[in-house]
């Protein structure tokens, strides 16, 4: 069983945006238990207000907020810092998949996976770097996929979307390396989350990670300072294997 939150000194301050469910809500408890002062970000202000109640009397502060309304991403990332007394870690876990036809071609689709996925994310990590960068200190974390690994026919933008983030991340992790600061780009495989509910593409033979072991390994990954993992790890070999498919074959016979 997990130990309770905890009550003792504060150990660091983290941003999580994409708290109201699956990876993120879970990463907020692990940090919460950590006795870390997290800033809890989405939407659904019932689910944030709920979460926060669970990790108490760890702080969790929340912010209901939509990442798409970028005009206004600068000041909820000022009055959050300055709230939680400072920032050590950010968490990008927004991020949405519409469930896509095969036979289906939808611009408005792809535009809600683009603002959430990859313009929403450049916002928060942009604002992150720079101030991480002043204080030659702090943590990035981007939850992307294995989905970024190849292009499948299932969605193709959620896949290109992840693609862009690994890359941006490695982009970013180069830059500030020299800085003091780290990025760290997260891979996924299935975990057991709200988003996988009703997927038709799903492979079933495959059993989902609880979401709770996946936001242990992440904080493990963060505390390692590492720069690229697959959670859970075997799904590293699968990474290895998809990306290395010939094309002629991987196009008739690959994934959805
Ligand atoms: N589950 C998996 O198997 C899996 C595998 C690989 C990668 N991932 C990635 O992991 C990340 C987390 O997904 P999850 O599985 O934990 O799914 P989830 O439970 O659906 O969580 C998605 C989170 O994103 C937030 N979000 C979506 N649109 C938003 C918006 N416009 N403004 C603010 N917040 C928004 C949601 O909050 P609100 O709706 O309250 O706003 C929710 O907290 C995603 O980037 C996903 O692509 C998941």
């Amino acid at each position: 069983m997990a130990a309770p939150p905890s009550s003792g000194p504060v150990t660091g301050r983290a941003l999580v945006v994409g708290a109201s469910s699956g990876i993120g809500a879970a990463l907020v408890r692990e940090l919460a238990r950590e006795g870390y002062a997290v800033g809890a970000v989405a939407r659904r202000e019932g689910e944030l207000r709920m979460l926060a109640s669970q990790c108490a009397p760890a702080t969790v502060r929340t912010y209901a907020f939509d990442v798409t309304d970028h005009g206004a991403t600068r000041a909820l990332f000022d009055r959050a810092v300055a709230e939680l007394g400072g920032l050590d870690e950010i968490y990008y876990c927004a991020g949405v998949m519409p469930i896509l036809r095969e036979d289906e071609y939808d611009l408005e689709k792809d535009r809600e996976i683009l603002e959430v996925n990859c313009v929403a994310a450049s916002a928060w990590f942009n604002l992150a770097a720079a101030h991480f960068e002043r204080r030659r200190a702090g943590q990035i974390v981007g939850i992307s996929s294995v989905a970024a690994d190849r292009g499948r026919r299932g969605n193709p933008g959620y896949c290109a979307s992840k693609a862009w983030m690994d890359t941006f991340l490695e982009g970013l992790r180069n830059r500030l390396v020299r800085n003091g600061v780290s990025v760290l780009t997260i891979k996924p495989g299935y975990i057991d989350t709200p988003m996988l509910v009703g997927r038709p593409n799903m492979n079933r033979s495959i059993a989902p990670l609880p979401v709770d072991e996946c936001a242990r390994s992440i904080r493990a990954a963060a505390r390692a300072r590492a720069h690229v993992r697959y959670v859970p790890a075997k799904w590293g070999l699968v990474g290895f294997v998809i990306r290395n498919i010939p094309r002629f074959i991987f196009t008739r016979w690959g994934p959805p």
